[in-house]
C-alpha cells in the first residue's frame, strides 16, 4: 500500500521467552532460517520501519541474546524484562527503556516471527494513523485457530476484546479469526492503559491483549487490519515449525530470483539465504546451496550438488559439484567437479580449477589452470601457466607455512612438489616427479629426479619361473628374428 510511513516512535520486538520446546541450549530466537537467526529476520521487518527507537526485550538468555541482537543492530535499545510474566509486562518494560514520554506510534512484533516482512508493518502503521486509531491490531482467520487470542466482536461488528484461549468460553473458542500478536498502539494511550493490565487470568500473567478492551472503554477505536498470507504471522516454537518456516521462506526467495531471471531447475533441493545476490541468466542446478555474501555474475551455471559460502563469482563462470568458502572466482572461469575450495582461494578469469582439486589462500591468475588431483595453498600462480596432474605445493614444514610463487606461463609435469617457500620463474618448465627445492629461474627446466637406467634382463634373472619372467620371455620371443 505506502512505501513512506511516518515513523514510529518505537518498535518493540518481543523476545524474552524461554522456547523450552526446542530443546535446545541455544536459544530459541537465535535459530536459524536462510542463513540468519530468527529474530534477526524480524528485527530487518522493524528496522526498515525507521523507528525514532528500535527495541528488543529480553530475559531468557539474556546476555547470549543481547550480544547476538547488539551485533547486528548496534543502536537498538535492549530492554529487560523482570519477573512478572506476559506479553503486557514485556511492552511496558519495553516503553520503560524509551527515552522520555513516547509519543505518537508504538508498533508491537515477535522475534520468533521471521517470515514477516517490512510492507505489511508499513501497511499496518499506515491504516492505523490514517483511521486515528488507538489499537490496530493485525488479524487473520485459521480453519484450526487452537492456542491463538480470539478477536471478539460487538453486534456492529466492532472489535470488543481478545480473549486468550485459555481465558475463552466455548462461545468464544468457536471464533476463527485470531490474534498476529502484532500490533500498532498510539503510545499515550498504551503507556497509561498497561497501568491497569493485571495477572488475574488463567495464566497469570500480563496480558498484553487486554491493552485493547480498555482502549475501548476509554472510548478509543480498536480496528483489525486483516493478513490472508498466515506465514508471514507465525511464529516457531519448535523444530518442525522453524523448518516449515524456513522451507517457506526458501520457496519464496528462490521464486524471487525466477521472477529476476534466474533459472532454479529444482527449487526444492536449492537453498539460498537472504543475503544472497543473484543475477539475471544464472542457472542453478539441483543440490545447491548458495550461503552468506555469495554474489553470482551473469550468465553462471552453479551445481549441481555445489554449497558456496561467501563466494563472489564472475559472469559466465561454471561451477559444479564443489564446495567453497570465502573465495573469488573469475569471469570465464571453471571449476569443478569434486573440487574443494576454502578461504582465499582466487581464481582469475577464464582460469579452471579441476576435478579433486583442494585450494587455500592461493591467487590464480587469468587463464592459468590446475586440472587434476592437485593440492595448492598459500601460493601465487600468474597468468595462462598450465600445473601439471597431481602438483601438491608442500606449505607446512610442520610448524609454519609457506610460500610458492609460480610465475606465467609456466608448464610443469605431472606430481611437481613444490616445496615451499619456493619460487618458479616466467616460462619455466619442470619434469614429471620434480620435486623443486630451489628456486627456478625463467625459461629453466627443473628436474630432480635421476636419470632413468634399464637393466636388460632383470626379470628373468631375478624373478625365474614367476608369472611376469614368463610374459617377458614371451616378449622376447616375439621381437625376436628366430623362427
Ligand atoms: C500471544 C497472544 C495471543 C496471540 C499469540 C500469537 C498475549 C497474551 N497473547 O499468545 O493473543 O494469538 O501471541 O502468537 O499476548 N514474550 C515476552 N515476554 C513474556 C511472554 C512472551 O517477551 O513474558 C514474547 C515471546 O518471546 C514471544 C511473544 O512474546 O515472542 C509471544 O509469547 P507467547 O508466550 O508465545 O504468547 P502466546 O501465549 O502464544
Ligand atoms: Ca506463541
Amino acid at each position: 500500500m505506502s512505501d513512506q510511513v511516518n515513523a514510529p516512535v518505537a518498535v518493540i520486538v518481543l523476545a524474552a521467552g524461554a522456547g523450552t520446546r526446542m530443546k535446545s541450549a541455544k536459544p530459541k530466537i537465535m535459530h536459524e532460517i536462510a542463513g540468519r537467526s530468527m529474530v534477526v529476520h524480524a528485527l530487518h521487518a522493524a528496522a526498515a520501519l525507521e523507528p525514532k527507537n528500535l527495541v528488543a526485550v529480553v530475559r531468557h538468555q539474556r546476555d547470549l541474546v543481547a550480544a547476538h541482537i547488539l551485533d547486528h543492530f548496534p543502536q537498538l535499545t535492549i530492554a529487560d524484562q523482570d519477573e512478572v510474566p506476559g506479553t503486557g509486562r514485556a511492552v511496558q518494560q519495553g516503553l520503560q527503556a524509551v527515552d522520555g514520554y513516547p509519543e505518537g506510534t508504538v508498533v508491537v512484533t515477535y522475534g520468533d516471527v521471521p517470515l514477516l516482512t517490512s510492507e505489511v508493518l508499513k501497511d499496518l502503521v499506515a491504516v492505523h494513523e490514517a483511521q486515528g486509531n488507538a489499537v490496530t491490531v493485525l488479524t487473520t482467520e485459521l480453519d484450526d485457530p487452537t492456542g491463538y487470542g480470539r478477536i471478539l466482536r460487538d453486534a456492529q461488528g466492532d472489535v470488543t476484546a481478545i480473549r486468550e484461549q485459555k481465558d475463552a468460553t466455548a462461545e468464544e473458542l468457536a471464533v476463527k479469526e485470531i490474534n498476529s500478536g502484532i500490533y500498532a498502539f498510539d503510545a499515550a494511550m498504551l503507556t497509561s492503559a498497561l497501568q491497569e493490565v493485571t495477572t488475574e487470568n488463567a495464566q497469570g500473567e500480563m496480558y498484553l491483549t487486554d491493552v485493547l478492551a480498555i482502549a475501548r472503554n476509554r472510548g478509543g477505536r480498536v480496528a483489525t487490519a486483516q493478513i490472508s498470507d498466515r506465514w508471514q504471522i507465525e511464529g516457531a516454537n519448535d523444530r518442525v515449525q522453524v523448518q516449515r518456516l524456513g522451507q517457506v521462506l526458501n520457496e519464496r526467495l528462490c521464486e524471487h530470483w525466477m521472477r529476476q531471471g534466474v533459472t532454479i531447475i529444482d527449487p526444492s533441493s536449492t537453498w539460498i539465504d537472504t543475503t544472497v545476490v543473484l543475477s539475471q541468466d544464472v542457472t542453478i542446478k539441483p543440490g545447491t546451496q548458495l550461503h552468506g555474501n555469495t554474489m553470482i555474475g551473469t550468465g553462471a551455471v552453479i551445481g549441481p550438488d555445489t554449497t558456496l559460502t561467501n563466494v563472489v563469482v564472475g559472469q559466465n563462470a561454471t561451477i559444479k559439484r564443489t564446495d567453497a568458502t570465502d573465495s573469488r572466482i573469475g569471469e570465464g572461469a571453471t571449476v569443478g567437479p569434486f573440487t574443494y575450495l576454502r578461504p582465499g582461494t582466487e581464481l582469475g578469469s577464464d582460469g579452471k580449477i579441476g576435478a579433486f582439486y583442494e585450494t587455500k589462500n592461493v591467487s590464480i591468475g587469468r587463464g592459468s589452470k590446475l586440472s587434476h588431483l592437485g593440492y595448492a595453498g598459500d601460493a601465487e600462480i600468474g597468468e595462462y601457466t598450465n600445473i601439471g596432474c597431481g602438483n601438491i605445493t608442500a606449505n607446512y614444514d610442520g610448524v609454519k607455512k609457506h610460500r610458492t610463487k609460480i610465475g606465467s606461463h609456466v608448464r610443469t609435469s605431472s606430481n611437481t612438489v613444490f616445496v615451499a617457500p619456493v619460487e618458479i620463474g616466467d616460462g619455466a618448465y619442470t619434469g614429471a616427479g620434480a620435486v623443486v627445492r630451489k628456486n627456478v629461474p625463467a625459461g629453466a627446466l627443473a628436474l630432480s629426479v635421476a636419470p632413468q637406467r634399464n637393466s636388460e634382463g632383470w626379470t628373468l634373472a631375478k624373478r625365474p619361473g614367476s608369472a611376469s619372467a614368463d610374459a617377458a620371455f614371451k616378449a622376447a620371443l616375439d621381437t625376436s628374428d628366430i623362427e
